[in-house]
Order: C-alpha cells, then sequence, then structure tokens
C-alpha cells in the first residue's frame, strides 16, 4: 500500500518546490518507485521535475464525455477498463517515478460517472507504488473530490506571514470536514528571511502565532535565489546543488518527521 502525501497551501506559497524535491528525496534514497500527481492545473510540476506531460487526466474526461454525448463512445471494451488503459496512457514514466498529471477540473454538467471511473484507477494506480505525492492546487478541490485514498500525511506550505500561517491553520481545519481521512498535518514555512549565520530565522511573532495555533512545524525553507533563478530560467528544481539551502530544508522538514509516514 502506498504511503500518500499531499502538499497544500495557499497559489505561490512554494508547494511545487517542496513536492519536486521531496520527490527527488524519496528516489535518491531509494523509497521509490513513486508516483508525483499534478493536481495543480495552474503550475507545472512536470518542468520543475526536468519532463514533460502530453496529456492530462481533463483531457481523458473531456475526450470521454465529447464521446458520449455524440453516441460516438463504443470502446469495444468495458467503460472502467477503456479509462483505466487511458490513464495508463496518460501516465508519464521516468528514472524511479511516474507522473500524472490531472489537469483541468470538471466543469459543470461534467460526466460525473466517468470521473469517477478515473479517481477508481488512480486509486487502483497508486497501489503499486512506495509513495504518492500531490501537487495540489490553491484550493482543496482535488482532496475534497478525493482524487486519491485517504492522505497519510498533509503538508500545509505557507508563507512566512500571519495572514498565510491563519490561512494554514484554516486549511487544517477544513480537513476534517472532507471525505478524505489525513493520517498527518504538518506545517512548512518557505521562504524564510536567513539570519547572519545563513540559516533561516523564524520571527518570534509567527513562532507564537504557530505555538498558539497548534500548529505542528515539520520545518522552515529559507528565500534561496537559487530557486527563484532556476525557475526564472526554466530549470527543473530537482536540478538544484545538493547543497542548495532550499534543498536541504525539504530534506530536513521530511527528516524530522522521523518515521512517521
Ligand atoms: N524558498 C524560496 N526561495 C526563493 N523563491 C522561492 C522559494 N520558494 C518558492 N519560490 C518561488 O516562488 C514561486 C512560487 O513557488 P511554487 O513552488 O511554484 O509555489 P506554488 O506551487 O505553491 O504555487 C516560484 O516562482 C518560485 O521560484
Ligand atoms: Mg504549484
Amino acid at each position: 500500500m502506498a504511503t500518500v502525501i499531499a502538499v497544500a497551501g495557499k497559489g505561490g506559497t512554494g508547494k511545487t518546490l517542496v513536492s519536486a524535491l521531496l520527490i527527488q528525496y524519496l528516489i535518491d534514497g531509494g523509497r521509490g518507485p513513486v508516483l508525483a500527481i499534478d493536481a495543480d492545473p495552474s503550475t507545472n510540476l512536470d518542468l520543475t521535475l526536468g519532463t514533460s506531460v502530453d496529456e492530462t487526466v481533463g483531457d481523458i474526461r473531456e475526450e470521454t464525455s465529447q464521446q458520449v454525448s455524440s453516441g460516438a463512445f463504443a470502446p469495444g471494451i468495458s467503460k472502467p477498463d477503456y479509462l483505466e488503459l487511458r490513464v495508463n496512457q496518460a501516465l508519464m514514466e521516468n528514472d524511479g517515478y511516474d507522473l500524472l498529471a490531472m489537469g483541468r477540473p470538471e466543469g459543470p454538467g461534467c460526466y460525473c460517472a466517468a470521473n469517477n471511473m478515473l479517481r477508481q484507477s488512480i486509486d487502483r494506480l497508486s497501489k503499486s507504488y512506495k509513495y504518492v505525492v500531490i501537487d495540489n492546487e490553491a484550493g482543496l478541490e482535488h482532496l475534497s473530490r478525493r482524487t486519491t485514498e485517504n492522505v497519510d500525511l498533509l503538508l500545509i506550505v505557507s508563507d512566512p506571514t500571519i495572514r498565510g500561517l491563519a490561512t494554514a491553520e484554516r486549511v487544517s481545519q477544513l480537513i476534517h470536514e472532507l471525505k478524505t481521512q489525513v493520517g498527518h498535518i504538518r506545517l512548512i514555512v518557505n521562504r524564510v528571511p536567513r539570519g547572519q549565520d545563513g540559516e533561516p530565522v523564524l520571527l518570534p511573532h509567527l513562532e507564537q502565532f504557530i505555538e498558539d495555533k497548534q500548529l505542528r512545524l515539520a520545518g522552515v525553507i529559507p528565500m534561496d535565489p537559487l530557486v527563484a533563478q532556476y525557475d526564472s530560467e526554466g530549470r527543473p528544481l530537482v536540478q538544484l546543488p545538493q547543497d542548495s539551502p532550499a534543498r536541504r530544508a525539504v530534506e530536513g522538514a521530511f527528516d524530522s518527521l522521523d518515521g512517521l509516514v
């Protein structure tokens, strides 16, 4: 059974950075194979990982609903088998990990039967991996619609502001209202300014807020100019140097969980 890690938080907080570096860390540590799920239609986990995706689950859903509404849907095999086959075709296979992009969420008037079947095939697919890492979009649409079965670890990424942390707190509250069961929730604060020794330093009022709200902090990631530079040049973040502060911080945050997942 795969361990499912979902990365959530407001847009631009660093979810894709955390997801990409975590996926690489799991693979390098021999903890693969990993299924990477890009559940954010507005960003590209594939580029961050140094690969590219041609087809998304959303494309399959739209293609299927068009065929159904025009009466042209006659796959010759059962619908669930057909959709499973198509999901496998959309899966981008790489060294140590496979990547599946969810694409656009379904609009109104969706062919929901297809959606349910797609979800079930993703659930089945997940079982053949050791880890599933889901890079979520800003809302929790995919989690609330159960893109996958239960989540073992939810990492909420926040910027180092009270407003950001308050959103992170709301997200962790909201989780309890979802159908998805979440094993553990941890906070990661990103883009934290560095002190004189180069290590990221959380300001006392942020530390206090985290303590007051009983948010469980897994780690802090410093502001790292190389991250911005790589992104601006379109270079995969997984190619960041081994000793890059952002990479070390993501690895440290995961290590701090110490066998939790
Ligand atoms: N620690 C960091 N240091 C510098 N820039 C960062 C850092 N984390 C993220 N960024 C930049 O912030 C932007 C948003 O990051 P991203 O991971 O795409 O966020 P999200 O997936 O949450 O939208 C990107 O341009 C990225 O380069
Ligand atoms: Mg993103």
